[in-house]
């Protein structure tokens, strides 16, 4: 798989996790369940995203740019999202919070596909033989297994 097939995939996940939420209501187990999905799959996502890919694009002089607006993204949205995990689910503002950070995720992915993978293409490539994108899946892999890991010695704790 290319790594613009890879990450369009989990783009698309994340964009169908959004609308679900967006239809949940209050404090409910669809709500918590499709949040505990999103975050700890955006999380190992956007940590494989810079590793692989990412950082081949900032190493390309006309990659920089994109590059580095997109990292300074991932720490924007992750204040959002670590924000929204910090509260109550059946918090009166959650859902207005949630909707500023479905805006602004949908944002950042759409921004992605249509003007850092056509710069990608260009300078990295277009990554035929999907290495990048087998780089990109063994990270996403390393990241989960690290926040299960962390999950297990909590509950251990
Ligand atoms: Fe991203
Ligand atoms: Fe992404």
């Amino acid at each position: 798989m290319t790594i613009y097939d890879a990450l369009k995939s989990d783009h698309d996940k994340h964009r169908d996790l959004l609308k679900k939420l967006a239809a949940t209501q209050g404090d409910s187990g669809e709500r918590r369940k499709l949040w505990q999905t999103f975050y700890y799959d955006v999380g190992a996502h956007a940590a494989a995203e810079e590793l692989a890919f990412y950082s081949k694009l900032i190493a390309e002089s006309d990659g920089q740019s994109e590059g580095r607006h997109s990292v300074a993204e991932h720490k924007e949205l992750d204040d959002l999202i670590q924000g929204l995990n910090d509260m109550d689910f059946g918090a009166p503002g959650w859902m207005a919070r949630f909707s500023t950070l479905k805006e602004r995720y949908e944002h950042h992915i759409k921004e992605e596909e249509d003007d850092a993978f056509p710069i990608a293409r260009e300078v990295i490539g277009a990554d035929e033989s999907g290495d990048i994108g087998g780089n990109f899946t063994r990270h996403k892999k390393e990241e989960r297994g690290l926040v299960d890991e962390k999950a297990e010695n909590a509950l251990e704790d």
